[in-house]
């Protein structure tokens, strides 16, 4: 099975990608998370990427399609995969589109989560992450036992640096500008559905599950 999770910055595609991956035993494949480990390792790539990353900006075409191809084509995605954040420019949905042709392993479904803009900066200049990769909290929707601090380490958590409120402003105009258009061409393949996820993660991953049983 091969999905897509579409939607605009903060609509949980990363939360839901990571319970699609444990129910359907397929990987996520986050181009967020690869990039963010490619500037954390100081690679070539990823020390380009990050500019654009911290100023909530794309990071261009080019490096994103070579980075998720080179990932695609790694023994666990054999039998399928989950998308998340890749496609986000219609470029990059036609070169998706190449590669999987050539493969003959078409996508099954593309969930689109739509979210009321002021939830999504609720959502997302309230994340606060720990440094040490032991997971994310929320201040107010999973906020810490103790105040500032990861459960598992104790370390001080940090906001990514794309969370704050200019950088969020960037990212959702990159959105609509650059990725809402994929809603359409996934509406013409028939592919896309719609799901409303401005609700709590259990009420989202319920309809992603219908939607998917229906697929
Ligand atoms: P990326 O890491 O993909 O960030 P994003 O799309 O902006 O998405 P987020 O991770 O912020 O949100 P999400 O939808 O995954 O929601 P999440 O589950 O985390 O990309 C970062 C940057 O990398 C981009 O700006 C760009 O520069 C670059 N990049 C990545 N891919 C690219 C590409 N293909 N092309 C070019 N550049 C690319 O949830 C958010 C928060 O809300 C969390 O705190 C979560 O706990 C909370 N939450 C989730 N669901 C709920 C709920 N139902 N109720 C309450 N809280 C919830």
């Amino acid at each position: 099975m091969r999905i897509i999770l579409l939607g605009p910055p903060g609509a949980g595609k990363g939360t839901q990608a990571k319970r699609i991956e444990e129910r359907y035993e397929i990987p996520q494949l986050s181009t967020g998370d690869l990039l963010r480990d490619a500037a954390k390792r100081k690679t070539p790539l990823g020390t380009e990427a990050k500019a654009y990353m911290d100023e909530g900006r794309l990071v261009p075409d080019p490096l994103v399609v070579g980075l998720i191809v080179e990932r695609m084509g790694l023994p666990d995605c054999a039998s399928g995969f989950i998308l998340d954040g890749f496609p986000r420019t219609v470029g990059q949905a036609e070169s998706l589109e190449k590669e999987l042709d050539r493969k003959k392993s078409p996508i099954a479904a593309v969930i689109c989560l739509r979210v009321d803009r002021e939830k999504l900066i609720e959502r997302l200049v309230g994340r606060r992450i720990c440094p040490k990769g032991h997971g994310e909290y929320h201040l107010r929707f999973r906020p810490p036992k103790i105040e500032g601090r990861c459960d598992v380490c104790q370390t001080e958590l940090v906001q990514r640096e794309d969370d704050q409120e200019d950088k969020i402003r960037t990212r959702m105009k990159a959105y609509e500008t650059e990725t809402a258009p994929l809603i359409e061409f996934y509406r013409d393949r028939g592919l896309l559905k719609p799901i409303e996820a401005g609700g709590t993660v259990d009420s989202t991953t319920q309809q992603i599950e219908s939607a998917l049983n229906a697929a």
